[in-house]
């Protein structure tokens, strides 16, 4: 492990049994629809590449980046795509990854973007939850954990682009945020 981790949160093995879950829920509730799975880049890609791989019905998949944070912990509120969908998603299901919902301010802009293209249906799948930080009201339709309010990295999630790689959530140490 590395050095400036404080504690895991979530294991890989937990992650992986969540992983599989939702996975089987996803398929069953999207059984015969024409699904569209929408990875949010950066922090999504590790949850998506391994959800994907447990959906058992026809899917395609299209990826988005967008930026809220910069390099710090704290929201600017301020939502830019810096990647668009490559395809049209009018009448098409789309489910959106996300690797944590905070505030919500980066979904809420998200669905509503999402939503002036006319798919059939917008829904929310996070590997993350932070509810104690909500600012903008976001339905999120699967979650894999909720977690408190603690600023988080590892599976995807980064510290100024760093510990993306490592194959758990964990909270690092208070000297690496200061
Ligand atoms: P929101 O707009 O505040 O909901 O924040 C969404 C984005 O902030 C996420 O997609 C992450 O990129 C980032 N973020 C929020 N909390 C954390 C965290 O604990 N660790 C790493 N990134 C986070
Ligand atoms: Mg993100």
């Amino acid at each position: 492990m590395l050095n400036d981790i404080q504690e895991v949160l979530i294991t890989q093995e937990q992650l992986q049994t969540k992983v599989q879950q939702l996975g089987r829920q996803i398929s069953a509730d999207y059984a015969g629809k024409d699904l569209l799975m929408v990875c949010i880049l950066k922090g999504a890609v590790i949850f998506f590449a391994d959800l994907v791989r447990h959906i058992s019905i026809p899917v395609t998949m299209d990826f988005m980046a967008v930026s809220s944070y910069g390099d710090a912990t704290q929201s600017s509120g301020a939502v830019m795509i810096l990647k668009d969908l490559e395809r049209n998603i009018a009448g098409k299901h789309v489910l959106i990854v996300e690797d944590i919902v905070d505030t919500g301010l980066t979904l809420k802009y998200l669905v509503e973007n999402l939503a002036a293209r006319h798919p059939l249906s917008i829904k929310i799948c996070t590997l993350l939850d932070k509810p104690e930080r909500r600012k903008a009201e976001v339905k999120v339709d699967y979650n894999g954990f909720t977690i408190p309010d603690a600023f988080v990295v590892g599976y995807g999630l980064d510290y100024g682009e760093a510990y993306r790689h490592l194959p758990y959530v964990c909270v690092l140490k208070p000297e690496i945020y200061n």
